[in-house]
């Protein structure tokens, strides 16, 4: 089967001002993640642009951070951005184009942290892709390593919106450009398979420009719509204890909030 994500990801400018708001709800977790755990060695699966590697750099700790991603244009942007750091922390810091479900890296064993934040992990569309990515983190993992995945929690209502009424059109979100020359306005469409567990995003991306201009692009993105028991279910077949759940970026417990932050353990 083939899967709608490409182009999505193509378009680092707008995917970095469509997720400026994210970065206020999960950056702060991220840092405090770090500062409990104090790592040596930092990995970041589907690190896109680095909206979150390059704010964790700015965090107490000297750790060693990788990143890696499938997109080339994510990690030219995270290059790009890199480069505008210090010198320090440009050393610190290797970026890797790669699948997570393949990766293979040189300091495979070593890393005390893993990191897959942001609902990436729902870019796993076959069974083989998910047991892939966890056996190879795991396998990446030193020994006590964490991996940490955060994802949504599926919302029935919402599925069930995009399984009964899928030629709906929403008004996601309407965003000023930075420097205020367009707005954008973000709709989208929403199918969902539950034979599956696909969600198929339509979105409408459509800036309308001070000088009377405007734009509209199409993008299409497929997710897989993890529930919590099969989430869990990966780390347990692949070798993790569950150490937390939480719930949300303000740790709450698992259940209370809208996502699924899960922390396996590689206890040997
Ligand atoms: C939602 S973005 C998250 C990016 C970044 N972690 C953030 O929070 O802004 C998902 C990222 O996953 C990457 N990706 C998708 N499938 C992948 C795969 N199989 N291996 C590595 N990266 C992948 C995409 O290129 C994209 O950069």
């Amino acid at each position: 089967m083939a899967y709608d994500m490409g182009e999505y990801y193509e378009r680092v400018e707008d995917y970095d001002l469509e997720y400026q708001s994210q970065s206020e709800l999960d950056q702060p977790f991220w840092r405090e993640l770090v500062m409990r755990y104090t790592p040596q060695r930092v990995l970041e699966l589907a690190c896109g642009s680095g909206r979150i590697g390059l704010d964790l750099l700015h965090s107490p700790g000297a750790f060693q951070l990788e990143g890696l991603d499938v997109a080339p244009a994510m990690l030219a942007a995270y290059q790009r951005k890199l480069a505008l750091e210090s010198a320090e922390i440009q050393q610190r810091v290797t970026l890797h184009q790669g699948d997570m479900a393949t990766y293979n890296l040189e300091h495979k064993g070593t890393y005390d942290l893993i990191l897959l934040p942001f609902n990436s992990i729902t870019h796993l569309y076959e069974l083989e892709q998910q047991l892939g990515t966890f056996r190879n983190t795991f396998d990446h993992l030193a020994p006590n390593g964490r991996f940490v995945v955060d994802i949504f929690l599926p919302d029935i209502d919402y599925l069930s919106d995009a399984l009964n009424r899928p030629s709906h059109v929403y008004l996601e979100d309407e965003i000023e450009s930075p420097d205020g020359d367009f707005t954008m306005l973000l709709y989208s469409s929403r199918k969902y398979d539950p034979f599956e567990q696909l969600q198929h995003l339509v979105g409408t991306h459509e800036k309308f420009f001070e000088t009377g201009d405007n734009e509209r692009y199409l993008t299409k993105l497929d997710m897989h719509v993890f529930f919590p028991r099969e989430l869990q279910l990966l780390f347990l077949a692949t070798g993790f204890a569950i150490e937390a759940i939480y719930g949300d970026y303000d740790w709450k417990p698992f259940g209370k909030g809208t996502r699924q932050i899960v922390v396996g353990r590689k206890q040997h």
